[in-house]
């Protein structure tokens, strides 16, 4: 789907978007077009009780006084609230319309209200985004798709004051764009095909982006010591990868890096502690925070962020078998610690362990933001909405709340503490991948990843709750939401790139 800029004027085909916000009068493009139907929009706005709120739309269909096919009165809420994700709810929702409509062209003219904080070229990129990101499709394995259900609007045009401004921020934003369907697609991807290897295969696009990348398989990882990582990946047929991608854009390519590191498990069975059938089918998403990881990496090297960061990924799966590991083996992490295996199901913390350490040990990292459908328990706290964040450092959790915030990705800092910590001693090794009781899960997994961090900020984001949606939203349709890329990308634009 092509998005372009242009200056304000009234198009000659396609459908035409105009915007009011809530209690005000129609103004701009809006009352250009009013004037040019005769009064015929303003009436239809009445008609519907359209007064402006956030979400509503009036369409005018075949216009007359206009060349266009169509006309859409979009709604943007109370004009003191208008923000970036206003507009990028006006792209989405315009696009979820007309995606199978039979359209092909939309262009949208949106006014920005008169004292906003974004500029109306800005709000055009942001319209833009909206749009891509709503108009997500994964229709890779379909063959037999009706004509009526594929998708026809193919051209995005959107008016801006300054054309050229508008495409300086469509730059940065279309990187994000990029970023979150790379992830989406990982995540999409069924697991007999995204294997680890093809996992690690895939992030070799980012080559392409200056992203240096390196992948250890089971031999080189076996050297380093990683029995936590490699103890999960044994009873599967697929060899377990760690995927390594450094983006080096600071002006000191020495400086010490932010690290990034995301669970991959491309399958969880939950091993010999097997999980139950209903709704096993989910867990091919487990990789989602390795997703994130490496859509994040896609999205900071393709708008060239000046930091270095670098992102790590642990990829397994996790399978039944007659090699796999048993509940109540022991393990050796890299870092030397000895871990009782006590329920093969907690098998994420045993990735991150192995992962984690790897990447604290090799690149000396300034902070470390690990991301990984962790726990169960995280959706039972915090539902599908807000991601778990654990971290040992205030400012960090600030930095994070404040960027998840900014870009939607909302998160809810957790406790944690001695008292839990001590929950994973073991009697037999120098810790247990499971706490006793049951209670306060996503915490003990916290407390777990934690022990294989040295004294540097760190912060987990468990999202086992948000990596996947069952509704769809303004800005996404229902399935693999990509959590986490803006996130990241956000979190190192606001505090961690050269002025
Ligand atoms: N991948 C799961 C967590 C999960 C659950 C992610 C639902 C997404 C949706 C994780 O590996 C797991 O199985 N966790 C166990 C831990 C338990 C055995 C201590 C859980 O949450 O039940
Ligand atoms: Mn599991
Ligand atoms: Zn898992």
């Amino acid at each position: 789907m092509q998005v372009s800029f242009v200056k304000p004027g009234l198009p000659d085909g396609g459908s035409y978007v105009v915007a009011c916000a809530d209690g005000e009068k129609l103004s701009g493009a809006a009352a250009q077009v009013d004037k040019k139907t005769k009064g015929a929009l303003s009436k239809a706005a009445s008609a519907t009780r359209f007064t402006g709120a956030k979400g509503q739309m009036v369409e005018l269909l075949a216009p007359a006084g206009m060349d266009c096919d169509r006309v859409i009165l979009a709604g943007l809420g109370k004009a003191a609230d208008i923000k970036a994700a206003t507009y990028e709810a006006v792209g989405g929702a315009v696009a979820a319309k007309l995606l199978t409509s039979g359209e092909k062209t939309v262009t949208f003219a949106v006014d920005a209200p008169e004292k906003s904080a974004m500029s109306a070229d800005e709000a055009a990129a942001r319209i833009a985004l909206g749009a891509r990101l709503r108009s997500y499709r994964f229709d890779a394995y379909r063959t037999t798709q009706k004509k009526t259900d594929k998708p026809t609007l193919s051209k995005i045009v959107v008016a801006a004051p300054d054309a050229g401004e508008a495409r300086k921020y469509w730059k940065t934003l279309d990187a994000v764009l990029n970023g979150v369907t790379f992830t989406r697609d990982l995540v999409t991807e069924p697991p007999n095909i995204l294997t680890p290897v093809e996992f690690a295969k895939r992030a070799r696009a980012l080559e392409d982006h200056g992203v240096k990348i390196e992948v250890l398989g089971v031999k080189e990882m076996t050297k380093l010591g990683m029995g936590s990582l490699l103890g999960v990946g044994q009873g599967s047929r697929a060899e377990s990868q760690l995927l390594i991608m450094e983006w080096r854009g600071a002006a000191d390519r020495n400086a010490a890096p932010a690290l990034f590191v995301g669970k991959g498990v491309t399958f969880d069975t939950g091993g010999i502690s097997i999980k139950p059938a209903a709704g096993m089918e989910a867990m091919k998403y487990d990789m989602a925070g390795a997703g994130a990881v490496a859509g994040a990496m896609l999205t900071l090297a393709q708008r060239k962020a000046r930091a270095n960061v670098i992102g790590i990924c642990g990829l397994v799966e996790n399978m039944p078998d007659g090699n796999a590991q048993r509940p109540s083996d022991v393990v050796k992490s890299m870092s030397g610690q000895t871990i009782e295996v006590l329920n093969t199901d907690a098998e994420g913390r045993l990735v991150l362990a192995d992962a984690i350490w790897y990447g604290q040990d090799r690149y000396k990292p300034h902070s470390i933001v690990d991301l990984a459908t962790l726990t169960g328990a995280i959706r039972i706290s915090l539902g599908l909405k807000i991601a778990g964040l654990f971290a040992n450092n205030d400012a960090l959790a600030a930095q994070l709340t404040a960027a998840g915030e900014a870009v939607g990705e909302r998160l809810w800092r957790m406790p944690m503490g001695d008292e839990f910590d001590k929950q994973i001693d073991s009697p037999i090794a120098d810790m247990k991948n499971i706490g006793g009781g049951g209670f306060g899960g996503s915490i003990t997994a916290a407390q777990f990843i934690q022990r294989f961090v040295n004294k540097l900020p760190w912060a987990h984001l468990d999202i086992a709750g948000t990596a996947w949606a069952d509704d769809a939203n303004s800005v996404q349709p229902k399935g693999a939401t990509a959590y986490g890329v803006r996130l990241l990308n956000e979190l190192v634009a606001a505090n961690f790139e050269d002025k």
